[in-house]
């Protein structure tokens, strides 16, 4: 299975001065962490890291570091995570029919969880990992008055991996920029193009490491791990 790593973003929300995903948990990168998942997903068996050219000095440093077995391609980023991903999607090799899509900064997702999303992508056109929302949701108009409260019963937090059939997934981005729709995930994409995209369980862990908060989080969940496993 061909995974395609957004990781081409500044971080703006985490403040630091420069991209978060050279940023350091229990002594690894953010982006170290989640190719060492990827390494050890079983399913995976080509790498394709989306990123700002000025970022592969270090990248290709932290991957001379982790000698992983699997090819590992540099693909440039783009202005947004959707053109970035629109890059990645022109990158893959010929043969590729499916893809999972996974960003760099859930650095926290496990290899079983790759391992469950390729093996579902195989029957289904496209997928993504999501858990089911804890807070009650709102929706808030400009003057900050609440509008509406959805039924909790039918919201998911998404998250990835999220799989997709290549060809689908490239007529979608391309429907994408024909309409100029802005999204910030590739479901969106396959939703408004009428495709079905199913649930796959993600994990509570899956995090998106976004603010320095997250930093905290990530650095205690990765230290009860160690003790579980003894790493
Ligand atoms: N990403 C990307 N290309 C972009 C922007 C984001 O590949 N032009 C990637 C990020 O590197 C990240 C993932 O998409 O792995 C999810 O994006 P996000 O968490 O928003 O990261 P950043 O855009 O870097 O952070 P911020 O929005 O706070 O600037
Ligand atoms: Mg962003």
């Amino acid at each position: 299975m061909y995974l395609l790593i957004p990781a081409a973003g500044s971080g703006k929300r985490m403040g630091a001065d420069r991209n978060k995903l050279l940023l350091k948990v229990r002594s690894k990168t953010l982006i170290a962490w989640t190719l060492l998942a990827a390494e050890a997903a079983s399913a995976i068996s080509w790498i394709g890291i989306i990123s700002q050219s000025h970022d592969w000095e270090d990248f290709k440093a932290i991957l001379a570091d982790l000698k992983l077995t699997k090819p590992v391609e540099f693909i440039p980023g783009g202005a947004t995570r959707q053109e970035s991903v629109y890059n990645g999607l022109q990158a893959l090799p010929g043969n590729a029919e499916q893809v999972l899509i996974h960003d760099g900064a859930r650095c926290l997702a496990t290899p079983d969880l790759f391992n469950a999303c390729a093996a579902a992508i195989l029957h289904c056109p496209g997928l993504i990992a999501a858990i089911p929302v804890k807070d009650t949701i709102k929706v808030v108009g400009e003057s900050g008055i609440i509008q509406s409260t959805p039924s909790r019963e039918q919201l998911w937090a998404a998250q990835t991996p999220q799989g997709f059939d290549v060809k689908l997934l490239k007529e979608c981005h391309a429907d994408g920029v024909r309409q100029g729709w802005e999204v910030t995930d590739d479901a969106a994409l396959f939703e408004k193009c009428g495709l079905e995209v199913r649930i796959v369980p993600g994990e509570e862990t899956n995090l998106k490491v976004t603010t320095p908060q997250d930093l905290a989080i990530a650095e205690f969940i990765l230290s009860n791990r160690e003790q579980v496993t003894g790493d």
